[in-house]
């Protein structure tokens, strides 16, 4: 069976998580993608946190599925060239140097164009042009420079990061969309063009609600929602909202049996104005479904911290998945906290290939996340990481290297 990008060839100059998210998606939708690493070393996070020694880590093998490694050092003059060659061969360069490093190698814009007038380069940077804009960023960085960290914790305590990573992984899918509409752009134009995915910009598209929230609280001075509400705490930014839900639908982690050794035994519970009547029902306080304080959300909000005090009571009486079948015998919105080892070994994720078992000649065999986004004309299948330099020889073959050509490379360092 085909797959979607298949012919699309991918430069990938991608390291650490950013990139190579965004390249890995493209492999899995059938990508040629061709990762330039530097001999000997590679990629960063081949040698970080490692949990084998000298063998690839889960950190690397785990972003770098279904690609092919090149070691190319490219501020070798010979380097350069076979990298040249690739530029004229590849539809897309993909990369997330720090700013300026592209242009340092000699790769500028306008080189790249006139090698060849259809690539796109596509770039993950912290920042876009501005005051920060040469700044290196990490994860976090953009995190907290995006409005994530400041948004995120409980009122009373400091700013949080949260563990899901918007910074690289998010901008790295933010990326892979840009690029796939440079690639459909091109199919009329016939040129090639930048795409810029700032993680800062990602993180922010992501908090896009706490931006609308902002406003909210400027016009009105309050947010009902908001756990500050009923004491109308409010500053002049939008605050810490713990747990508290983000549309207009209250919820909170609730514990549940066993959260005394469990610290993952909590549900999120949201108290859906349409089965109001159900979730008094089942917590056992019918009288709330036509009591005048608690009938309508309007009247809840005031109450919100008593009603999940009370909610809480039932469902520290029920294991999380009990609390789960039960409540969604009535259609109540509530979901467990799943930790990553409950994840890891759900057997529905596993059959969908969300989560796939990877074999890998060093590491043996390993768990990953696959691809989220299912295509059901281009199915994706999950294939190991490459070992450094492994399709060096394959791909300069490709290139129109011949064998002596090849090992004359490799005797000046260039390859
Ligand atoms: C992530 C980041 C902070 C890492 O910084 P770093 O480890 O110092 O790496 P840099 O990107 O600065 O370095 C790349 C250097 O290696 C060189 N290099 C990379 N591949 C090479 C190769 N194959 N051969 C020779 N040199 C190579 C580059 O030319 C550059 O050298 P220079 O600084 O002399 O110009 C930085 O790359 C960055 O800010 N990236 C953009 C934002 C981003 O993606 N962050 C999230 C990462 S998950």
């Amino acid at each position: 069976m085909s797959k979607a990008l298949e012919g699309v060839r991918i430069l990938d100059f991608t390291h650490v998580q950013s990139g190579p998210t965004c390249t890995q998606l493209l492999a899995w939708f059938g990508a040629d993608v061709i990762k330039v690493e530097r001999a000997g070393a590679g990629d960063i996070t081949r040698e970080q946190l490692r949990d084998i020694p000298d063998v690839d880590s889960l950190y690397f093998t785990m972003l770098n599925h279904n690609k092919r490694s090149v070691t190319i050092d490219t501020k070798n003059p010979e380097g350069k060239q076979v990298l040249e060659t690739l530029i004229q061969k590849c539809d897309v360069l993909v990369e997330n140097f720090a700013p300026g490093a592209l242009d340092r190698m000699g790769f500028t814009w306008e080189r790249i164009q006139e090698l060849n007038p259809r690539m796109i380069v596509a770039s993950v940077k912290g920042f876009g042009p501005g005051p920060y804009e040469d700044c290196k960023v990490y994860e976090n960085v953009a995190q907290c420079a995006g409005g994530a960290a400041s948004t995120t914790g409980f009122d009373d305590g400091p700013p949080v990061v949260t563990g899901a990573q918007i910074g690289d992984s998010g901008t790295g899918l933010h990326l892979a969309l840009g690029i796939v509409t440079a690639l459909y752009q091109r199919t009329q134009t016939g040129r090639g063009q930048k795409v810029l995915a700032a993680m800062q910009d990602g993180v922010l598209n992501l908090c896009r609600v706490k931006l609308r929230d902002q406003q909210r609280l400027e016009r009105t001075g309050t947010m009902k929602e908001y756990p500050q509400y009923p004491n109308g705490e409010f500053g002049e930014a939008v605050p810490r909202a713990g747990n508290a839900s983000g549309g207009g639908q209250p919820g909170w982690i609730l514990k549940c049996k066993g959260w005394e050794t469990d610290p993952n035994a909590y549900i999120y519970f949201i108290t859906q104005a349409p089965v109001w009547a159900k979730i008094c029902n089942v917590i056992g306080k019918e009288e709330w479904a036509t009591d005048p304080n608690y009938a309508t959300p309007a009247a809840r909000l005031p109450h919100l911290k008593d009603i999940f005090a009370e909610i809480e009571r039932w469902t520290m009486t029920k294991t999380k998945f009990e609390a789960m079948q039960i409540l969604n015998k009535y259609d109540i919105p509530c979901g467990p906290i799943l930790s990553m080892k409950e994840i890891a070994e759900e057997p529905s994720l596993r059959k969908t290939g969300t989560i796939v078992e990877v074999d890998h000649p060093t590491r043996g065999k390993y768990l990953t996340v696959g691809n989220p986004i299912k295509l059901s004309d281009s199915p994706t299948e999950v294939k190991r990481s490459p070992l450094l330099g492994e399709h060096t020889d394959e791909v300069m073959a490709e290139l129109g290297y011949s064998p002596a050509q090849i090992s004359a490379l490799r005797t000046a360092g260039a390859i």
